[in-house]
């Protein structure tokens, strides 16, 4: 990724203290220019996936370029609000949403609900005429094509628990059509996310506007063809999809078909643009096996430990030492905590900085407090300036909840 300003990591370890997540404003944004010319001179919506990174300050960033939102719960519907999104950018998505849920979102006037099952448009309808209105709704198809990516993120085969069958879209807008409380607005898939084959999307879109042609047969008209997200990124070596073709193949499965485009793009706009900067606390040795144990963890960088991704690691030191494998490890109390295994790396003195690449994306997001370790904080650099945009958690903000109920 392209990086205008040199980042000074000395500098923000010493300011900011680590493990610190930062975030090159600037790259987003070329990321997002990227990708929304691919598909100019069409109407379209970029709908940024917060679950990638829900920072208020990102999502402002986005929001202030025009982008639109994709959300998962009602918290990040409330994010995106609170960020500056218009309400008729907002799309909740997800396989489980609670009555609550559902209403707040109908409230709140979004653009539109994707549905997910028979049995979640029921309570859609019964929420929306409580409420007294029509909901706008897509529904997402489940176009049972495999995506060729990692298992965890696979989401578009009927194994998966996501979307519905062709089948079964057809009845739900039939259904929809009909009801006076339901306004079907568009058609959903998404088939899993670091895709990195474009034939897999290109075959569920023709799959899906298959299905737009044929609800059209019977006068139902849909808006909005919503392809999610899943552009992949080079986390090492891997061949991407360049966002030219990927729009082309869209257009192409469209043909003849006048819809708006909705893309919910989150790891591409955010993975490359963003930094784990970690410092080293010591180097060990158990018999020949060396390791590196560092200041960050897995509660916060999760995907080394649940997917063996592959994170680059990139060593500030003066160490002039020959490269030789090492474990990068954390405190956390679990042999799965690390961020890589068996890494070339300089011997490295206490202090030393490890900065952790393509961490954008999917890192602070997916922290947690285990082990009572309070999360990083994040800044972001717009500009050339920093700014920080999340404070560090605090052992007081840890037990703030539960500390009222302890019996004295
Ligand atoms: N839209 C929907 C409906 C999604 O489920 C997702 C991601 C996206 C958009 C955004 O996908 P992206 O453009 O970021 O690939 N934690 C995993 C990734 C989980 C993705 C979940 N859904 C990871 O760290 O790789």
């Amino acid at each position: 990724m392209f990086r205008i300003f040199m980042i000074n990591f000395k500098e923000l370890a010493s300011t900011y203290k680590t493990p610190l997540y930062i975030y090159d404003l600037d790259a987003m944004k070329a990321q997002y220019e990227q990708l929304k010319s691919a598909f100019k001179g069409r109407k379209s919506l970029l709908a940024f996936a917060i679950k990638s990174n829900s920072n208020l300050s990102v999502i402002k960033n986005f929001a202030d370029l025009g982008s639109g939102a994709d959300c998962v719960s009602i918290g990040e519907v409330r994010r995106a609000f609170l960020a500056g999104v218009p309400n008729y950018k907002i799309i909740f998505s997800g396989v489980g949403k609670s009555d609550d849920e559902i209403r707040e979102a109908i409230e709140r006037d979004i653009l539109y609900i994707n549905v997910e099952s028979e049995a979640e448009i029921g309570r859609v309808e019964l929420i929306a005429k409580e409420l007294g209105v029509q909901c706008r709704i897509s529904i997402r198809v489940n176009p049972n094509i495999d995506p060729k990516t990692h298992p965890y993120i696979s989401t578009g085969l009927h194994d998966n628990k996501f979307g519905v069958e062709i089948d079964a879209a057809k009845r739900m807008y039939i259904r929809a059509n009909n009801s006076e409380h339901l306004d079907p607005v568009g058609i959903h898939f998404h088939i899993g996310s670091q895709l990195t084959e474009l034939d897999p999307i290109y075959e569920s879109a023709v799959i899906v506007a298959d299905l737009v042609r044929s609800l059209q047969s019977i006068k139902i008209e849909l808006k909005f063809f919503d392809i999610g997200g899943g552009l992949g990124v080079r986390y090492k070596d891997e061949e991407t999809i360049k966002p030219y073709d990927y729009a082309q193949a869209i257009l192409t499965a469209l043909k003849g078909l006048d819809l708006t485009i909705v893309c919910e793009p989150g790891r591409f706009l955010t993975a490359n643009a963003g930094y784990f900067l970690t410092k080293v606390l010591y180097e060990k040795k158990n018999g020949a096996k060396r390791f590196v144990v560092v200041d960050g963890a897995m509660n916060d960088l999760l995907r080394p430990s649940l997917y063996k991704a592959y994170h680059r690691i990139e060593a500030l030191t003066q160490s002039q030492t020959e490269l030789s494998d090492a474990d990068v490890v954390g405190p956390v109390c679990e042999s799965g905590d690390f961020f890589a295994k068996n890494y070339p790396l300089p011997i490295l003195e206490h202090n030393d900085l490890l900065v952790i690449h393509s961490a954008g994306a999917y890192g602070f997001g997916m922290g947690s407090n285990y082990n009572t370790r309070g999360r990083s904080a994040e800044v972001a650099i717009s500009h050339g300036e920093v700014k920080l945009i999340r404070r560090r958690e605090e052992f007081e903000d840890l037990i703030a909840l539960e500390k009222e109920y302890l019996d004295n």
